[in-house]
């Protein structure tokens, strides 16, 4: 089945369009949302909005880069939850193939997980983010670097702020070979 006619779950009734992902299919970093907003629903690109932008200045002020070079943007699920709610369990199972064979075919170094539903699903934990971010964990061949989600960063600002380019500069110095700060996941 294509992506694009996707009808596993009952977000293919409200969207307006799959968001697949966007980036260099050669990355060294993906990045894993939560979901499509407004804007990311309309135009079909993943992180666009108000989140996109402080994650695209983040990722440059920190890592020095940019997205589309050496960086593949994701998410959680492909379409958008009506209203932003949050993702149903059975939308994050329905969708997970989907995000299985990307990671399967972009084999990332890092991967960075954006909040608490994609950094609980790829770590497998029910830990929260506060819990589990300030270090990084052994994911399949590499590193996971668990941040917070940037919609929330813009909600609190300061020191989520400051926590979160301090997680960037971990995931950037991971995708240069340093090891996992942990070896194993607390759950
Ligand atoms: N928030 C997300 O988690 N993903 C997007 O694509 C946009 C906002």
């Amino acid at each position: 089945m294509e992506a694009s006619t996707c009808t596993r779950c009952a977000l293919a009734e409200s969207r307006t369009q799959v968001v697949f992902g966007t980036g260099d299919p050669a990355a060294d970093v993906v990045f894993v949302g939560e979901a499509p907003g407004a804007e990311e629903d309309r135009q079909g690109l993943p992180f666009v909005g108000r989140s996109g932008q402080l994650l695209d200045r983040l990722m440059q002020e920190e890592m020095g880069m940019r997205r589309g070079e050496g960086v593949y943007i994701l998410n959680t699920l492909r379409c958008r939850p009506p209203g932003n709610r949050d993702p149903q369990p059975e939308e994050i199972d329905a969708c997970w193939p989907w995000l299985e064979a990307q990671l399967d075919l972009i084999q990332p170094k890092v991967v960075v997980t954006l909040g608490n539903f994609s950094t609980k699903l790829l770590l497998k934990t029910k830990l929260g983010i506060t819990k589990l971010r300030g270090r990084s964990y052994p994911w399949r061949d590499g590193v996971l670097v668990p941040t917070y989600h940037p919609a929330a960063v813009l909600r609190s600002g300061g020191g989520p702020m400051a926590q979160m380019r301090a997680d960037l500069v971990r995931a950037k110095q991971a995708s240069l070979g340093a090891p996992p700060t942990d070896l194993t996941v607390p759950t």
